[in-house]
């Protein structure tokens, strides 16, 4: 499939989908306690993304060979490595979690996830966990530029991976995305000149969302036929966000109001 580049039109969509998206994670922030079920937070995120107009791309979502997903978030708590499933289960202090909205607004789709830590006694090693992604998200985001390889992204995010003590999931990456949820090109977060092998053009849309674990990169799936977690049960964490190649670097679409503080190697530039 071929990676599609957006017209003005499109980019100007895709920046209402995606500062969308992230204002439902500025919209949950306060709810995310200790004893709150996931499923309460589904529930509320889904009800202010109808509010404004969009839909969940999640609820329902089923790709070839996937069941129908059955919530409208995703909510990954401690080794769950992605696609965690709401559930009644409350949340626990000390509890890491990633929240990943995914909207379609005016047929457009804004993706993006961030970590949140659940009350205030949270272990040094899960805390590291969550400030290195978010470090290794950054560091890949800050790799795009027009001509550049993609693979520059990968190099990136693995870069800051090794230096931190922790590995890069393989089997999930981030993704082109547009008037589809999941479009060309698959984006790996680690150095895959073969897979990566792009060269970034303005106008192209994707994610940068890498997963790292405390522990080993591998995963096992759960028989819900779509909860992913650490094979040796480590912590994982993930930051996302989706980002327009631009004709002089890039612009990161899913920012908003409430967004936490961008690291200063970014904003000093
Ligand atoms: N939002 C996820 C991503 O970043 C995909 C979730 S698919 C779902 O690509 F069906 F699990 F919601
Ligand atoms: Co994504
Ligand atoms: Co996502």
């Amino acid at each position: 499939m071929a990676i599609v580049i957006k017209t003005a039109e499109e980019i100007e969509g895709m920046r209402r989908a995606c500062r969308l998206a992230s204002e439902v994670l500025d919209y949950i922030e306060p709810f995310i306690k200790p004893g709150v079920p996931t499923i309460d937070l589904d529930r509320l995120m889904n009800e202010y993304m109808l509010a404004h107009g969009a839909v969940s791309a999640c609820l329902g979502y089923a790709p070839a060979g996937f069941t129908p997903y059955p919530a409208s978030t995703c909510i990954s708590i401690n080794h769950v490595v992605c696609h965690g499933i709401p559930s009644e289960k409350p949340l626990k202090k000390g509890d890491i979690v990633n929240i990943d909205v995914t909207v379609i607004l005016d047929g457009f789709y804004g993706d993006t996830s961030r970590m949140f830590m659940v009350g205030d006694k949270i272990s040094v090693s899960a805390r590291h966990l969550v400030e290195a992604t978010y470090e290794c998200m950054w560091r890949g985001i800050d790799a795009v530029a027009p001509g550049r390889s993609l693979n520059e992204v990968g190099i990136a995010c693995e870069k800051v991976a090794r230096a931190e003590g922790l590995s890069v999931v393989h089997e999930y990456g981030g993704h082109g995305v547009g008037r589809n949820f999941h479009e060309d090109p698959f984006v790996c977060h680690y150095n895959a000149p073969r897979e990566n092998n792009v060269i970034l053009k303005p106008g192209m849309i994707f994610t940068v969302e890498p997963m790292l674990n405390a522990g080993h990169r591998y995963i096992s799936g759960l028989n819900d036929g779509w909860t992913v977690i650490t094979r040796d049960r480590s912590l994982s964490a993930q930051w996302e966000h989706t980002v327009l190649v631009t004709e002089t670097g890039y612009e990161v679409l899913t920012l908003s109001e409430g967004y936490p503080p961008i690291p200063e190697f970014i904003t000093r530039k």
